[in-house]
């Protein structure tokens, strides 16, 4: 059993005594209704709390992937900083669990040691301010990445946000957070100036740049605070004009397409900074009714057509299909599916389970090897037929130009991100469980094996939940002894420890 589930255990039997006396709260209970009570005399007027009973309460719960979900018994939505401030205390002082709701993509199965415990939903904390000079905006917590590249670019304005325009802007940034832009600027945490975090100890904190927890924040954020707002750098906007082009390659041509990657893209590291290849393996049956199929996309700023030197090697391999378009850097999250319209944006009641891997380079013979196996086990019959493989190519020039020390995120030598994302339905089918984690594993394993190292490096925002600690935050000695101290003095009573925790208890791993 791990940490977190013991103190979610000790910290339900206390409160249980007093409010959940029937299973589920019924939210008629006295008990129930005066902790309501008691929280809500403590906010401001413009905050909520909401039982199971209310009518918002499924839509301030409801998840992208419901594989283990956190467990709620109560949800609070502060409307201010000092909102955040009363609810941590609160939450701390009735030793009930409690976890921050932003974007509500979040799908590591350590989310599901929470149990009966308080969403902390940052909904209404949602702004973004741009200071006079110009060269920073402040973003609140609870913003989405959307609504940031909306704001700035009405402003003439962009930063580094990760891609997908349902995802807040905040969980990616705690991870470190992958974007477009990162060739030129770094990673989401590269931007960051300062941060207003509220703490354990309920605390409201400003740090800078040079503070030692500021460190941790950029990409173990997740273990130590509810980030209110932060102020990031922002550029004015270098290229409007984005054009892609859109490849569809049967499996045959698995190897080649991979091989073309890193020879003409990829590059190890040098990938021009215009550029960005990404990849699906997925199920298109209108191009094969039996296999999925490699969706490629080569993406390319400051033009309104591909140029040919980064699409002539692809298109000599004989793609079946090949759809350019044109348009804004505001077009990229449609062209590659992760709009708000897009399917990873619909709570559609699936499991999501991700498996992360980064790499330097394709390994065109491991790949095809992963291939096999995926078109094999997540075809177009299979019961994970909605399940894409996913290969994110961003340029990497403006991460790598970044102190690796300088940050908790710790793969900054890496390409390439990988995952095989294994959707199914219904979530909690114990076969399906299990057949989707045997299956993402082998896959990632494949291409691990592939690398010739040891090492996995694991994305700690896409990860599946059972990494260890040294997969999602570096093995050195030095990040793992750090990230220790810090939690020691920031958080030594793990309420933050439901998303991919840094303190784990060895024995407690045996026995899960
Ligand atoms: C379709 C899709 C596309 C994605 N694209 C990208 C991408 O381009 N780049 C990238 O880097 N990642 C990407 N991700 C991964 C993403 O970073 C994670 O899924 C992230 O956890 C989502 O954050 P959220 O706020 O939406 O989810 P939530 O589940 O609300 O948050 C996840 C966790 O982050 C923490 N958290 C969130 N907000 C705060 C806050 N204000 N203060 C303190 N803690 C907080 C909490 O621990 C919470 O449990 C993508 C995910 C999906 C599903
Ligand atoms: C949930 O509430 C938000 C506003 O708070 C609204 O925009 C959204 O449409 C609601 N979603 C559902 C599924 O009701
Ligand atoms: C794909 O990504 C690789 C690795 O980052 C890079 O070298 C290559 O140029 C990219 N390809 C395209 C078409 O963007
Ligand atoms: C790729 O670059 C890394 C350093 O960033 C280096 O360690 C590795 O040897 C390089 N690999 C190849 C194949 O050149
Ligand atoms: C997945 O399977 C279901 C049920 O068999 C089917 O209705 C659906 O069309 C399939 N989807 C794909 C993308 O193959």
């Amino acid at each position: 059993m791990r940490q977190s589930m013991l103190q979610a255990i000790v910290a339900l039997a206390t409160w249980v005594s007093g409010v959940t006396a029937t299973a589920h709260g019924d939210t008629t209970q006295p008990d129930m209704m005066d902790v309501k009570q008691a929280l809500g005399e403590k906010l401001s007027s413009n905050a909520e709390v909401i039982l199971p009973s209310s009518k918002g309460f499924d839509n301030a719960t409801g998840r992208w992937s419901l594989l283990e979900p956190p467990q709620v018994n109560i949800v609070a939505i502060p409307a201010i900083e000092d909102d955040v401030v009363q609810i941590v205390k609160f939450a701390r002082d009735r030793n009930i669990p409690f976890l921050t709701y932003d974007g509500t993509h979040g799908a590591s199965v350590t989310l599901g040691d929470m149990q009966h415990g308080l969403a902390l939903s940052m909904r209404k904390m949602s702004s973004v301010k741009l200071s006079d000079d110009g060269k920073t905006a402040t973003i609140g917590g609870g913003t989405m990445s959307k609504t940031v590249t909306d704001e700035l670019w009405a402003a003439g304005k962009q930063t580094v946000t990760g891609t997908c325009e349902c995802v807040s802007y905040m969980g990616p940034m705690l991870g470190g957070g992958h974007g477009w832009l990162q060739g030129h600027h770094g990673l989401v945490a590269d931007q960051v100036e300062s941060m207003n975090v509220v703490l354990a100890d309920g605390q409201l904190k400003t740090l800078d740049r040079d503070s030692a927890l500021m460190w941790a924040m950029k990409g173990a954020g997740h273990n130590f605070g509810v980030v209110t707002s932060v102020k990031v750098k922002i550029y004015d906007i270098q290229h409007h004009n984005w054009a892609s082009e859109t490849l569809v390659f049967s499996g045959d041509k698995v190897e080649a397409v991979y091989q073309a990657a890193n020879d003409h893209l990829v590059r190890n590291g040098s990938q021009p900074t215009d550029v960005a290849n990404w990849s699906y393996w997925m199920n298109q049956p209108s191009e094969d009714p039996n296999n999925p199929v490699i969706v490629f996309y080569i993406l390319q700023e400051g033009v309104t057509a591909v140029d040919s030197a980064y699409s002539k090697p692809f298109h000599d391999i004989g793609p079946s299909s090949v759809t350019p378009a044109a348009g804004t850097y505001k077009d990229l999250a449609a062209w590659t599916q992760v709009s708000n319209d897009s399917p990873p944006c619909q709570k559609d009641g699936f499991a999501h389970p991700r498996f992360p891997i980064y790499l330097q380079s394709y390994n065109p013979a491991a790949q095809k090897e992963a291939f096999d196996l995926y078109a094999s086990s997540a075809g177009p019959s299979s019961p994970f037929n909605t399940s894409i493989f996913m290969f994110e190519g961003y340029s990497t020039e403006g991460v790598r130009k970044v102190d690796s020390s300088s940050a908790a995120f710790a793969f900054r030598d890496d390409n390439i991100l990988c995952s095989p994302l294994v959707s199914f339905k219904p979530p909690d089918d114990p076969t399906l469980i299990s057949k989707a984690e045997n299956l993402g594993q082998q896959l990632r394993n494949i291409l691990l094996k592939g690398t010739g190292r040891d090492e996995l490096h694991a994305y700690v925002n896409y990860a599946y939940g059972t990494e260890t600690p040294e997969q999602l935050y570096g093995s050195e000695d030095w990040r793992q002894s750090k990230l220790q101290e810090l939690k020691n003095q920031y958080d030594p009573n793990s309420e933050f420890s439901f998303f991919c925790p840094i303190t784990r208890n060895p024995a407690d791993e045996c026995s899960s």
